[in-house]
């Protein structure tokens, strides 16, 4: 019985524990979270352009890896009820040797203004980020480490 109640205290603690834990190191950079998730480490969503009708039920945001997969390689309708797509590969080493290449300028504009380093525009459901240089930076170190 006194067993009991110290497993029990002790495994209050350490949920305890592993609940700060979670709630302030799940991700290494804001890059990470908006890749995995579409918010920042501090859990503010990142704006973008996706509205919540285009969601699925009970969705109002979603990461890169959502769509992309989360080893960036890309995932074929992912997302049943954003009907059918394909969201291409976006290791950074498959984006900077296809042709025209992606730079970091031209990913940047890319994510942010919805066209391609070939001048055409990205089809629905890509996303338009409201993303800081920073964020830029982390997101392709992300890219860079798939
Ligand atoms: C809701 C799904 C969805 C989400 C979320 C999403 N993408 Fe996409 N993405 C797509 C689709 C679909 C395409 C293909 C668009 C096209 O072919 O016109 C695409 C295309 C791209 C491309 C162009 C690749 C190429 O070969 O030119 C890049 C780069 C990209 N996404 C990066 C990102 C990043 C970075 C994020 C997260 C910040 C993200 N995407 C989030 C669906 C998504």
């Amino acid at each position: 019985m006194i067993c009991r109640t110290y497993l029990t205290i002790f495994s209050a603690i350490t949920l305890t524990i592993l609940a700060a834990g979670c709630s302030k190191g799940k991700y290494s950079s804001d890059g990470e979270a908006i890749f995995i998730a579409g918010e920042t480490q501090d859990g503010a969503v990142v704006e973008n352009s996706l509205e919540p009708p285009d969601f699925p039920d009970g969705i109002d945001h979603l990461g890169c890896a959502a769509c992309h997969g989360s080893d960036a390689r890309g995932l074929q309708q992912p997302i049943p009820a954003m009907g059918p797509f394909f969201a291409p590969d976006i290791r950074w080493s498959t984006l900077t040797t296809q042709e025209p290449p992606y730079t970091e300028e031209l990913f940047a504009f890319a994510i942010r203004q919805g066209v391609a380093p070939d001048g055409s525009h990205f089809h629905f459901p890509m996303p338009q980020w409201d993303v800081s240089d920073e964020q830029v930076a982390e997101i392709i170190k992300v890219l860079r480490s798939k």
